[in-house]
């Protein structure tokens, strides 16, 4: 399994600071944001990485992260030349997943849940897809939403709904298999513009191939400047803590 690293858009929700930087290049305490997504990509056991941004910041990527050493990880790195959509960029990690599985982390989601077991099971398996999702302590309308039956299939996935259906948000982790690109290659642009990633999940729904895990704390760091500091201070208590490094 290869894993992808989604790290572009225009990332206007955080205007100013990110008008002469890459969000995924900000600071969540001691740390910069994408160091999240590929630690998680170390431990999950994976080898290879794909990192896709926009193509303002790419060198600052490359200044920063080199051939990915510091993180065990071989790093290659790709632009996408405008923001259309998660499934957008996915798409352009076709030639280098070279029909391998992928496992695509979002790079403003921060986490350390351990995906290497799930990982290891999705390898395993034939075919099908997986989302990870997290309670949310009321509804939420700001993420993808989930819904799951008695035995954790997921029954839909509803961007950002005015009714949601439970209080499970569709986090930014995904795993899917090599039949991913021909999915993407069907989607229309949503109502923003955008290839979506939940009207891509919603084709391994259909099959009823699209399973979910849970997991523990969670923060889309890039969605508010309140959650980009709830995100600094919830790692900032976890490192002083030794919870975290
Ligand atoms: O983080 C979880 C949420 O991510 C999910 O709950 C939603 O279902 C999913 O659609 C997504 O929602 P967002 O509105 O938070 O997506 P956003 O536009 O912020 O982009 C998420 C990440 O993907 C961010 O790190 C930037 C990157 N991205 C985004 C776009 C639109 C790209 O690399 N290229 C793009 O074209």
């Amino acid at each position: 399994m290869k894993g992808v690293i989604l790290a572009g858009g225009l990332a206007t929700r955080l205007r100013p600071l990110t008008q002469v930087t890459n969000k995924h290049l900000l600071p969540i305490y001691n740390k910069p944001m994408i160091y999240y997504p590929l630690e998680a990509m170390q431990r999950a056991g994976i080898k290879e990485v794909l990192i896709i941004t926009g193509p303002d910041h790419a060198g600052a990527f490359l200044n920063l992260l080199k051939s990915g050493d510091q993180f065990e990880l071989r790093l290659s790195y790709e632009i996408q030349q405008e923001a259309g959509g998660i499934s957008q960029g996915i798409a352009l990690s076709e030639s280098f997943a070279d029909r391998e599985k992928l496992l695509v982390i979002l790079g403003d989601n921060i986490f350390t849940y351990n995906l290497k077991q799930t990982a290891k099971e999705f390898e395993e398996k034939r075919n099908g897809a997986m989302v990870f999702a997290i309670e949310m302590p009321t509804e939420s309308k700001q993420y993808g939403v989930i819904e799951l039956d008695k035995n954790n299939k997921v029954l839909s996935i509803e961007e950002k709904p005015e009714n949601p259906k439970s209080n499970l948000a569709q986090t930014g982790i995904y795993m899917y298999d090599n039949r991913v690109f021909g999915f993407i290659r069907k989607l229309k642009p949503s109502r923003r513009g955008e290839l979506e990633v939940t009207d891509l999940n919603n084709f391994y729904v259909k099959e009823g191939a699209m399973e979910c895990g849970i997991i523990d704390w969670w923060v889309d760091a890039g969605t508010s400047y309140d959650e980009l500091l709830r995100a600094n201070n919830l790692v900032a208590e976890k490192v002083k803590n030794n919870e975290i490094r």
